[in-house]
C-alpha cells in the first residue's frame, strides 16, 4: 500500500493542496448552514427546511476530518458550529431514525474523540441509545424509518446504507462498556450479509421483513434500477460498512464480505473508466452517474487494503487511486467562489426523464468522502467511523 502511495505522491498533494485551499474559505462561508447540495455555486441549507434530514451530519464531519488533518481552527469553529445546530434534530425525537449514527458520530462522536468535549459524547451516547432501540428482537434487524415516512408501513424496512450507522454502536459499547451495543450491530451485519448481500457480491437495498419472526417478506428496488438490480451507492455502503464491522470486531466474515462486495464494484465500475453509474444492473443506456458511490468505495478499499495480503494490498489500493483520479477528472470543481466540491451525485435512479431532480448534481457526502479518502492517502490514521 506505502508503495502505491509514493508512486501517486505527487497527485496525492496536488490534489489536497486544492482541496484545503478551497476548503478553508467554503468552511468560513457556510459556517451557519447544513449543506445539503450546491445550488448555482452556493450551499443550500437544511437547517430551515429538514433539521433531522440524515445528510447534516457530513458536513460537520467534513470539518473535523480537516480540522483532524491540518491543525487550522477555522475547520473547528465550523464544525462545533454545526454540531450546536444538529441540536435542533436531538430534540425532536420522534423524527429520528436509523441514520442517527450518519447524524451524530461524524460530528458529537469526532468531537468527543478527537477534544474530550463531554458534552459530545453525552449527544452521541443519546443518538447511540436511539440507535440501540430500534433493533426488533423477534425479526433480527435494525428498522430504518418511523412509520409512515414513505407513505407505507416501514415496519420490517431495514436498508444497506444502515451498516454504515453501526459504528455509533460499536463506540457506545466500548465507551460505556457494555456488549450489548456490540451484539446489536453484530445482530445486523449478519442479518445484512444474510439478507441483502447476493451471492454475487451485488445487494439488495431495501428488505421487507417479518416483524414477528426472522425471514425475508420481500425486497425492494428503493434508489435503485429494480429489486434484483445493484444500486451502485448501496453497494458502497456494503463495502466501505463491512470493513468497518471487520475493524471494530475483528470477525473475518465481515472482511470477506467486503471483499465481495468491492470486488463486484470494481468488476462493474472498470466498465465506464471508473466512473460509477447509478445502478450497475441498469440498461446500459442512457449512463447516468453517481460519483459518491465511487469516493464511498474507495474509502472502503484503502480500509481493506491495510488487512490483505500485500499483493491484493496493492491491487486495492491502485483501484481505490484510479475510482479518485477519476472522479478528480472528471468530477471535482476546484473553484473557491463555488462551494460544492465533487458533482455529479445522484440520489437515486431516474426512472423517466422527469424524475432527473436530484440526479446529477452535487451531495454533501460525495465532498465528505473525496476528503476522508484523501486523508486516508495521506497518512492520517483517525477513523471517524
Ligand atoms: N441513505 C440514503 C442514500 O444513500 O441516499
Amino acid at each position: 500500500m506505502k508503495r502505491v502511495i509514493q508512486e501517486n505522491q505527487n497527485w496525492i498533494n496536488e490534489t489536497w493542496n486544492k482541496i484545503e485551499k478551497k476548503l478553508s474559505v467554503v468552511s468560513v462561508r457556510s459556517r451557519e448552514k447544513l449543506p445539503y447540495t450546491t445550488i448555482e455555486g452556493t450551499h443550500d441549507d437544511k437547517k430551515e427546511k429538514n433539521i433531522s434530514w440524515w445528510t447534516n451530519g457530513f458536513w460537520g464531519g467534513m470539518m473535523w476530518l480537516m480540522y483532524e488533518a491540518t491543525g487550522n481552527e477555522e475547520f473547528r469553529k465550523t464544525a462545533e458550529r454545526s454540531e450546536d445546530l444538529l441540536d435542533g434534530a436531538l430534540f425532536q425525537y420522534k423524527k429520528l431514525h436509523h441514520d442517527v449514527g450518519f447524524m451524530w458520530h461524524l460530528t458529537s462522536g469526532a468531537n468527543y474523540r478527537l477534544t474530550g468535549n463531554e458534552k459530545s459524547g453525552a449527544r452521541n451516547f443519546f443518538a447511540a441509545t436511539s440507535l440501540f432501540s430500534r433493533y426488533n428482537i423477534s425479526g433480527d434487524f435494525i428498522r430504518a424509518w418511523n412509520k409512515g415516512t414513505w407513505g407505507a408501513s416501514t415496519d420490517g424496512y431495514s436498508i444497506i446504507d444502515c451498516l454504515m450507522n453501526l459504528p455509533l454502536l460499536y463506540w457506545a459499547s466500548e465507551e460505556v462498556e457494555d456488549e450489548r451495543f456490540k451484539k446489536i450491530a453484530m445482530r445486523h451485519m449478519d442479518m445484512a450479509m444474510r439478507d441483502h448481500i447476493r451471492e454475487d457480491g451485488s445487494v439488495n437495498h431495501i428488505v421487507n421483513h417479518e416483524v414477528d419472526k426472522v425471514g425475508v417478506v420481500n425486497v425492494l428496488a428503493g434508489q435503485g434500477y429494480s429489486e434484483t438490480s445493484c444500486w451502485s451507492r448501496g453497494l458502497a455502503w456494503a463495502v466501505y460498512g463491512s470493513v468497518i464491522s471487520y475493524i471494530h470486531t475483528g470477525r473475518e466474515s465481515y472482511l470477506e464480505a467486503a471483499k465481495k462486495t468491492a470486488n463486484y464494484f470494481i468488476e462493474h465500475c472498470k466498465k465506464t473508466d471508473y466512473l460509477p453509474v447509478i445502478d450497475f444492473a441498469a440498461p446500459d443506456t442512457p449512463v447516468y452517474y453517481d460519483s459518491t458511490a465511487g469516493v464511498c468505495t474507495a474509502c472502503g478499499l484503502l480500509e481493506i487494503a491495510k488487512y490483505v495480503s500485500e499483493e491484493k494490498s496493492r491491487y486495492y489500493t491502485e483501484e481505490a487511486i484510479k475510482i479518485l483520479k477519476a472522479c478528480d477528472k472528471h468530477f471535482c470543481n476546484y473553484e473557491v467562489s463555488e462551494d460544492a466540491l465533487v458533482l455529479m451525485g445522484s440520489e437515486r435512479y431516474p426512472h423517466t426523464d422527469n424524475a432527473m431532480k436530484g440526479v446529477h448534481i452535487p451531495i454533501i457526502y460525495g465532498d465528505f468522502f473525496f476528503v476522508e479518502a484523501m486523508c486516508k492517502l495521506r497518512g492520517r490514521e483517525f477513523l471517524i467511523w
